[in-house]
């Protein structure tokens, strides 16, 4: 396991090559990142980015938010499916009008009480607003690292969910924790992605396990088909 490479070469590859424009990225303010993590929940970057748009366009802050009516709030975010993300946002838009004056909470363990909030978006925040070393987690992440590692515990067992989890939080650099995070998103889907990853261009091509075994589409596995 060589995690101080694997960071190394991540950022390098972000620095170099990594070339994904979207309007969210590198973004602070706390309320614009939140509602494209939102959207990004259950919503491909394509489809969501003229409703992230649209939303801050209309929206211009969260205060603005929280006095919309419940109608014109729905009426915007039609076609995005998935509605109880869009009644979370109104309530958490409203929690944080009412319960902190309209600034978003700064700590990670306020931020994930929100409704709304499990602990990736929390993570995407917490890092990308506030530079907080908390590593995102989801499905890019498992696949990037279980290639990358050799790792062949079912990411889906509880003894994978753990092992993932720690290695994830090991790699992540906690100087910049933002753009480490941003970075792993990017490179899962540019990259390593889950289907004709682009093994042979790769930047970390000289590091990852898989590559080497010629392993790449076997991992990660999952328990449950
Ligand atoms: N999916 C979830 N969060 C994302 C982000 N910040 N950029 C790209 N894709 C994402």
């Amino acid at each position: 396991m060589n995690g101080k490479k694997f960071t190394q070469f991540l950022l390098e590859w972000n620095k170099a090559l990594n070339n994904r424009p979207m309007p969210w990225k590198g973004e602070k303010d706390p309320y614009k990142v939140w509602l494209s993590e939102v959207i990004l929940q259950q919503t491909r970057v394509e489809q969501g980015w003229a409703y992230y748009e649209k939303f801050v366009k209309q929206y211009k802050d969260i205060k603005a938010l929280a006095k919309a009516s419940d109608e014109a709030v729905f009426k915007l975010w039609e076609g995005l499916g998935y509605y109880s993300r869009c009644k979370n946002l109104l309530f958490t838009a409203r929690t944080v009008a009412e319960k902190y004056n309209g600034v978003f909470p700064a700590s990670y363990e306020e931020i994930v009480q929100l409704k709304g909030i499990g602990p990736y978006t929390a993570s995407a925040i917490a890092s990308f607003c506030f530079n907080l070393p908390y590593a995102v987690i989801d499905g890019n992440v498992f696949r990037i690292l279980a290639r990358v590692f050799g790792i062949d515990t079912p990411i889906d067992s509880t003894a994978g969910k753990k092992q993932f989890k720690e290695l994830a939080e090991q790699l992540l650099d906690r100087e910049q924790p933002g753009i480490y995070n941003q970075a792993i998103m990017d490179f899962g889907a540019t990259v390593c992605k889950p289907a004709l990853p682009l093994c042979s261009s790769c930047h970390l091509n000289s590091i990852c396990a898989a590559f080497k075994n010629a392993t790449v589409s076997n991992l990660p596995v999952k328990e449950k088909t």
